[in-house]
């Protein structure tokens, strides 16, 4: 790596107490990550890989080892790394906007005014196609749009470290296209890192500058890292023929159908296992093939 890197696992294990002793999650996990790389973690569920986020983002504390950012070590959450979490994590009693404006307050206080906070609140609100339900209470909108207002809070927090666990898992394929590109194109602008959860091996490829592919757990760690060396601005259209785009993503698929093949993929049939998903929760059975199709060339 080079002089850029500002983030920085170091030997981190974890072990979770449990009922029969400590389960260790993670052993072992080291990963350097350059200011503004796009890193995914993938891997099957269960592997540990929330847990790995969540050491980042200051809600776990390693048993051993820890996570260096800009030279000081992650001792607890802050404003410069905002999460998007697996379960959006909206504050039930408030409306969608406020629920942004928490997070543009914690970060822009005393340096926007009033109406320069409402006009980038709404601005995010926008980005995330919510501008219409703003006033509305999580209990009134949809897992998505809930996911979608978590991801317009992390967003209007301009944290210099994104991380986002399986931010677009529950939305549906078009929706979830189009945020990908927002993504990138937030990414490309604001020259974020981001630190990424997916279980979409499309998702990972379009997306990373690099992927972590992460062994099963107990004890997992990092198996393998692929570097996706395909120039930006990137398009799903142009990337769904591209020769090295199908060769990264068939990379993916073998580390987690392959080389770590969990007991019941032994059951399954090559033709079961012919999708994108890594996860039991996203089975091939319950993959419409046109969305399948959507995460390679959809807008
Ligand atoms: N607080 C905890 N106490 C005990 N065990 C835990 C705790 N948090 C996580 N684990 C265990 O650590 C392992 C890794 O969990 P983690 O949530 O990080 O997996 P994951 O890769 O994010 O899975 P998924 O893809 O299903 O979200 C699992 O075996 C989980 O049961
Ligand atoms: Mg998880």
């Amino acid at each position: 790596m080079n002089d850029k890197c500002h983030l920085e696992l170091t030997h981190v294990n974890i072990d979770f107490p449990t009922d029969t002793g400590p389960f260790r999650a993670l052993e072992d996990v080291s990963l350097k990550i350059d200011k503004g790389e796009f890193v995914t973690l993938i891997g099957h569920s269960g592997c540990g890989k929330s847990t790995v986020l969540n050491i980042v983002a200051g809600l776990h504390r390693a048993t051993a080892g820890g996570v260096i950012l800009n030279g000081r070590e992650v001792a607890e959450p802050g404003p410069e790394r905002a999460v998007v979490f697996q379960n959006h994590s909206l504050l039930p009693w408030l409306t969608a906007y406020e629920n942004v404006e928490l997070g543009v307050k914690q970060v822009f206080k005393g340096k926007k005014s009033r109406a320069e906070m409402r006009d980038w609140i709404e601005h995010n609100l926008e980005l995330v196609h919510m501008g219409h339900a703003r006033d509305k209470r999580p209990d009134e909108i949809s897992g998505g749009m809930k996911q979608r207002v978590g991801i317009a809070r992390a967003l209007a927090m301009q944290p210099e470290v994104l991380l986002m666990d399986e931010p677009f898992g529950a939305l549906d394929a078009l929706t979830r296209a189009h945020l990908q590109d927002s993504l990138m194109e937030i990414h490309a602008t604001l020259g974020n890192t981001v630190i990424m959860i997916t279980h979409d091996v499309d998702e990972a490829v379009l997306l990373s500058d690099r992927i972590v592919m992460m062994t099963n757990g107990p004890a997992a760690t990092i198996g393998e890292v692929l570097h996706i060396q395909l120039e930006r601005p990137r398009e799903r259209l142009a990337l769904a023929d591209d020769v090295r785009y199908n060769h990264y993503r068939s990379g993916v698929l073998k580390f987690l159908y392959e080389r770590q093949k969990r007991p019941e993929e032994n059951k399954k049939t090559p033709a079961d296992r012919g999708t994108t998903h890594a996860d039991s929760e996203n089975t091939p059975d319950e993959v419409e093939p046109e969305n399948v199709a959507l995460r390679v060339v959809g807008h």
